[in-house]
C-alpha cells in the first residue's frame, strides 16, 4: 500500500514537471511567432514607406491624397515604435520579407502602370489596395498586442496597441473616402448617361 502511495506520489511529481515543460515550451514557441510576425511588420512597414508616396502621387482626389500622406508619416512613427519594441526586448533590429505586403504592394504599382491619370478606376484601385494594406496591419498588429499581452509585455502592448489605434482609424477614414467617391461618381455617371438619352 504505501509502494502504491509513493508511486502514486511520484506520477504526480512528474506529471507537475511535464507541465512546467510544456508551458515553457509554449512560451517559447509564442515569443518565436511574435518575434516572427515583428521582423514581418517591420519590413512591411519600411517598404511601406516606398510605396506610399508613389500611390500618394498617383491619385487625384484630395482627401485621398492628404489621407495617404498622413499614412506616411504614420508609417515613421509605426517604424519608430517596432524599433522601441526590440530595444525592451534587448533584440537586435531584423526584417523578415513579408510577402502579403509585398504582394498588395505589386498590386498598386499595377494599377498605377494600368490606369489612366486622374480616372475613377485608378482611385478606387488605389482606395483598394490602400485598404488591403489596412487590414493587413490590423490583423498583424492585433495579433502582436495580444501575444505581448499573453507574455506579459504590457509596455510593449501598450506600444503595439497605439499603432493599431491608429491603422484601424486610418481604416474608417478609407472606408468613407471610398464610399463617398465612389457612390459621388457613380452618380454622376447616372446623371450623365441620362442628359445622353435626352
Ligand atoms: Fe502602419
Amino acid at each position: 500500500m504505501k509502494k502504491a502511495i509513493n508511486n502514486n506520489m511520484d506520477l504526480t511529481e512528474t506529471s507537475f514537471e511535464r507541465t512546467i515543460v510544456k508551458e515553457q515550451s509554449e512560451e517559447l514557441m509564442i515569443k518565436q511567432l511574435f518575434m516572427e510576425e515583428l521582423k514581418e511588420i517591420y519590413w512591411g512597414e519600411k517598404y511601406l514607406l516606398k510605396i506610399l508616396p508613389k500611390m500618394q502621387k498617383g491619385a487625384s482626389i484630395l482627401e485621398l491624397k492628404d489621407m495617404i500622406e498622413d499614412h506616411t508619416f504614420s508609417a515613421e512613427d509605426h517604424v519608430d515604435r517596432i524599433e522601441q519594441v526590440f530595444e525592451i526586448l534587448g533584440e537586435d533590429t531584423q526584417v523578415k520579407r513579408n510577402s502579403v505586403m509585398e504582394d498588395i504592394a505589386k498590386k498598386a504599382e499595377s494599377i498605377l502602370e494600368s490606369t489612366p491619370e486622374d480616372s475613377l478606376v485608378r482611385n478606387a484601385g488605389i482606395i483598394m489596395v490602400a485598404q488591403k494594406i489596412k487590414y493587413h496591419e490590423i490583423a498583424s498588429y492585433s495579433m502582436l498586442t495580444k501575444l505581448a499581452h499573453t507574455l506579459g509585455k504590457s509596455k510593449i502592448a501598450g506600444i503595439l496597441g497605439r499603432t493599431l489605434h491608429e491603422e484601424k482609424v486610418a481604416n474608417e477614414a478609407l472606408i468613407v473616402i471610398g464610399e463617398e467617391y465612389i457612390n459621388e461618381s457613380a452618380l454622376l455617371e447616372t446623371e450623365s448617361e441620362f442628359e445622353k438619352g435626352e
